[in-house]
């Protein structure tokens, strides 16, 4: 556990320092002081001292805090880098979102990821190509718009899952819930002037009826734009619900094995079987639906072994999209409460092998993000086949198009490009109180997002 006496810096240098050990091994103090325009960072530990001290230049107080915390994250990484003889292959970095740094950096990008947050050149070329990948997308009008509807039920829990999704079975305000985010989509299109993509996800946003699902497709009407449903379970997807998919104009459907070992989605919870996701793979294809598959490294009981066969069916399928993920251990999750710490080494292996037999096919990096308590300092990588890059992930990873978001969690967000600002606006988590709180959301919401002439 690390302390120190800089405000507000607590969380992040103990998310650096989890990257290394398990939480509460250590005490460590991390002690800040400025003199002539040095940072000076003294990291005592287990009776002994070090000293990191970098020669500063800011402009003014926001410049200050942003390389004081920089610094202080690197000092930290340094010196645990050092003791446990390890290097990270993210270095100092932490946050969601490496590649929002790298443009950020401008032309200097290289030397600030490489040499002084000690990013490894391997995973500065991912996010090389991932810029090349974006770049046809990344320039977007004023007021160009996402458009995100929420559905937070599934047919089980996962064990590894720490949305706020609910078994579905186990409640009685699905259709009151459906009706009140009916009323919020129908609210924020007469916010809307340039809508650039719609994403339906969740949860599980096929697993209410048909009648509920095609409520929430009647609300968002016409689309004339990308269209994603991350229907995600196979044991949900059916010919019924793709048809009337395909009926509404959608382009885009999920279809997740997250592996394809029996063994592993029993242990998890998930109804399928590797099977079963073949065959709603092939279903998907037969109505003319693009195909995203996600998939995720470090399974518990998962063998490098296990996880090359899950990506080589996956890969071999062909779908437009397959998202890699790291194994996250979140608070929240069954899985958390059983396992304490991953066979990191393992995944590394698995994370490796997918980016270098993608790198040797058509399929490229288009979107990556980073997450707390991910196995082995490692990130999620979305690929594509050339053209078919999903808009709707680049603009949400990117932050490039403002998200209207509807539903319980849905976190709406408005950009202001010229100011470098963005407002965001949290619906509340719980489902019965997002549905006693609409009328106030989309009040707030529409004081956010009201439309100058
Ligand atoms: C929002 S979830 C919804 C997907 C859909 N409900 C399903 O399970 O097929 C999106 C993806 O996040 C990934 N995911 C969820 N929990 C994770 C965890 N603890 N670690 C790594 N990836 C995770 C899974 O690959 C999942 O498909
Ligand atoms: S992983 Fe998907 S299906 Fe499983 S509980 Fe989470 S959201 Fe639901």
């Amino acid at each position: 556990m690390v302390k120190t006496n800089v405000e507000r810096l607590e969380g992040e240098l103990n998310e650096v320092y989890n990257e290394f050990t398990t939480p509460c091994d250590y005490e460590i103090n991390l002690t800040f002081t400025e003199s002539d325009g040095t940072f000076n960072y003294l990291i005592e530990c287990e009776n002994q001292t070090k000293k990191y001290s970098y020669a500063i230049n800011y402009a003014n107080e926001i410049e200050k805090k942003r390389y004081l915390k920089r610094y202080a994250k690197l000092s930290l990484y340094e010196y645990l880098s050092k003791k446990f003889e390890v290097e990270l292959p993210w270095g100092a970095l932490t946050g969601i979102r490496p590649t929002k740094l790298y443009y950020q950096q401008g032309e200097d990008r290289e030397h600030f990821l490489k040499e002084i947050m000690k990013v490894s050149a391997k995973k500065y070329d991912i996010l090389h190509n991932i810029a090349e990948a974006q770049s046809k997308y990344y320039e977007v009008s004023e007021r160009n718009t996402a458009l995100y509807i929420g559905v937070p039920f599934c047919p089980t829990r996962c064990s590894y899952c720490s949305f706020i999704s609910c078994e579905i079975g186990k409640l009685t305000c699905v259709d009151e819930y459906i009706d009140a985010l009916c009323t919020e989509i129908r609210h924020a299109k007469t916010l809307i002037k340039n809508l650039r993509s719609v994403y339906i996800g969740g949860g599980t946003p096929i697993s209410p009826s048909i009648d509920n699902i095609r409520k929430i497709l009647d609300a968002v009407g016409d689309v004339d734009c990308e269209y994603t449903v991350e229907a995600g379970r196979p044991d949900c997807i059916n010919a019924e619900v793709l048809q009337l998919l395909k009926d509404y104009g959608v382009k885009r459907v999920c279809v997740n094995p997250q592996t394809f070992c029996d063994d592993t989605l029993k242990l998890m919870g998930r109804n399928h079987t590797a099977q079963e996701a073949i065959d709603k793979y092939h279903l998907a294809k037969s109505f003319g639906f693009k195909v995203n598959m996600d998939l995720i490294a470090g399974l518990p009981l998962e063998t490098f072994e296990t996880f090359v066969n899950s990506f080589e069916t996956a890969f071999n399928l062909r779908p437009e999209n397959i998202t890699v993920h790291t194994l996250a251990l979140k608070k929240g999750s069954k899985l958390k409460e059983l396992c304490s710490r991953l066979p990191e080494g393992e995944i590394s292996r698995m994370i490796d092998y997918s980016s270098k037999r993608m790198a040797e096919s058509d399929y490229r990096p288009y979107y990556l993000y980073r997450q707390k308590y991910m196995a082995g300092n490692l990130e999620n990588t979305g690929y594509s086949l050339p053209g078919e890059e999903c808009i709707y992930n680049i603009d949400v990873m990117e932050e490039i198009a403002q998200n209207i978001a509807c539903g319980a969690n849905a976190i709406s967000k408005r950009i202001y490009p010229s100011e470098n600002r963005i407002e965001r606006l949290a619906a509340p988590k719980d489902v019965v109180t997002y549905i006693n709180k609409l009328e106030k959301l989309m009040k707030d919401k529409e004081e956010l997002f009201k439309l100058e002439e």
